[in-house]
């Protein structure tokens, strides 16, 4: 059986990378109608840039420090983002916010996945403060980046329940459980049937 031609994706990464190796397995089947044709890090020596090699894909690294100013650095990162002709950028555990330029360049197909159940607990510590606050469930969201942080249109949310004996490790390791489908599951469908944006209505058809 022949497959149509699959979407693109540039993964950004900064850490260990098990959402990224989820989207490397996904596609280990032709069927799965994408695949991750390049991997950036803003930073040396991540788990998501070895586990890209060991896949034999092409990899980059832009650290801000290394440009004189931030704007020259988002414009290395979406030129080097660029080169790889995405469809889709999936922002996959990456630290850094884009830029404007970046934003322009990929505006309505850069994706983040945020260990949070957006709008509540946007940041860098979504299971920390979802357990301060006290909540029963939490989960993730996957959306589309706006120059908002972490305040773009949803494509899709996962729960997981909060436990009585949970610390942020241990909530935010049972978050990235579903954190990983989803991603595969989404990132599969836009790339599958397309999607439409509508103020803050993300549309999969
Ligand atoms: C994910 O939970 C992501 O939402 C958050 O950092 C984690 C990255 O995990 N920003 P990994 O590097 O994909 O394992």
């Amino acid at each position: 059986m022949t497959h149509p031609a699959r979407s693109r994706l540039v993964v950004l990464v900064s850490g260990a990378g098990t959402n990224l190796q989820a989207l490397l397995d996904a596609m280990a089947d032709p069927a799965y109608p994408a695949e991750v044709v390049a991997v950036g890090a803003d930073r040396a020596d991540t788990g998501g840039v070895t586990r890209a090699q060991q896949a034999g894909l092409p990899t980059f690294e832009l650290r801000v420090q290394d440009f004189a100013t931030r704007a020259d650095w988002d414009a290395a990162l979406a030129d080097a983002v660029a080169a790889y002709e995405p469809d889709i950028v999936v922002s996959a555990g990456f630290l850094k916010l884009a830029g404007v330029r970046f934003l322009q360049r990929f505006a309505g197909r850069y994706v983040n996945t945020h260990p949070s159940l957006l709008p509540s607990f946007p940041g860098m510590s979504g299971p920390q403060d979802a357990l301060d606050h006290g909540v029963k469930v939490a989960g993730c969201t996957l959306f589309v980046v706006d120059a908002g942080v972490d305040t773009g249109p949803i494509l899709g949310q996962a729960v997981v329940d909060v436990r009585d004996d949970d610390d942020a490790s241990t909530l935010h390791e049972r978050i990235k459980t579903v954190e990983r489908t989803l991603l595969v599951d989404v990132v599969g469908r836009m790339a599958r049937d397309g999607w439409t944006i509508n103020g803050r209505k993300v549309t999969i058809p």
